[in-house]
């Protein structure tokens, strides 16, 4: 599939980190659609332009100038939490591979020399252990608070 946009938020839940959730640059995907009040009364809206899994994205390669990947972060969360239902769960046997399935397709939809911006929160899976089932380091990142953003960029060869 052929993108017009600029930019791929590649699961934007409810778009949390957006100052404008409808930003006109960029195509929102995730792989739910759904509305919804969670255990502590907030709502949650998660209304993607287009449902879809970051591990195999419909997108040509180089496609869009920045991805944002924010995938799920959590192994251990009650299954009607709110952190789950906000955030969703990783699959205890298979997660390294989905993270590394995303990081990868998310670098393949990258035209070359664009940006991947990641963010990862340490809570119960160290940086270290993310960088090495990604088989690479950002350039550079915040190292101090648990919700840590790191920026890549897209190198020439690496399609
Ligand atoms: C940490 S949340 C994203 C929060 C979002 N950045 C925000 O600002 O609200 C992770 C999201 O990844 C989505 N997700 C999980 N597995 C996915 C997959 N294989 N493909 C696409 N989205 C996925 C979940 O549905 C969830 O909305």
């Amino acid at each position: 599939m052929n993108s017009e946009s600029l930019i791929l938020d590649a699961c934007c839940g409810s778009r949390m980190f957006w100052y404008d959730k409808n930003n006109k640059d960029t195509l929102f995907i995730d792989n739910r659609k759904l509305e919804t009040t969670l255990s502590d009364g907030r709502r949650l809206i998660v209304n993607p332009n287009k449902l879809a899994d970051f591990r195999h994205l419909p997108f040509e390669n180089k496609s869009f100038y920045m991805v944002v990947f924010d995938p799920p972060h959590l192994l251990h969360a009650g299954a009607n939490s709110w952190l789950a239902q906000k955030y969703g769960v990783l699959d205890e046997d298979t997660w390294k591979q989905d993270l590394k399935s995303g990081f990868d397709e998310c670098m393949r939809v990258l035209k070359t020399h664009g940006t991947l911006i990641f963010k990862w929160n340490t809570e119960q899976i160290s940086m270290a252990k993310i960088w090495k089932v990604f088989g690479r380091e950002p350039l550079f990142g915040d190292r101090r608070s648990k919700t840590r953003w790191s920026v890549f960029m897209k190198e020439e060869n690496n399609d």
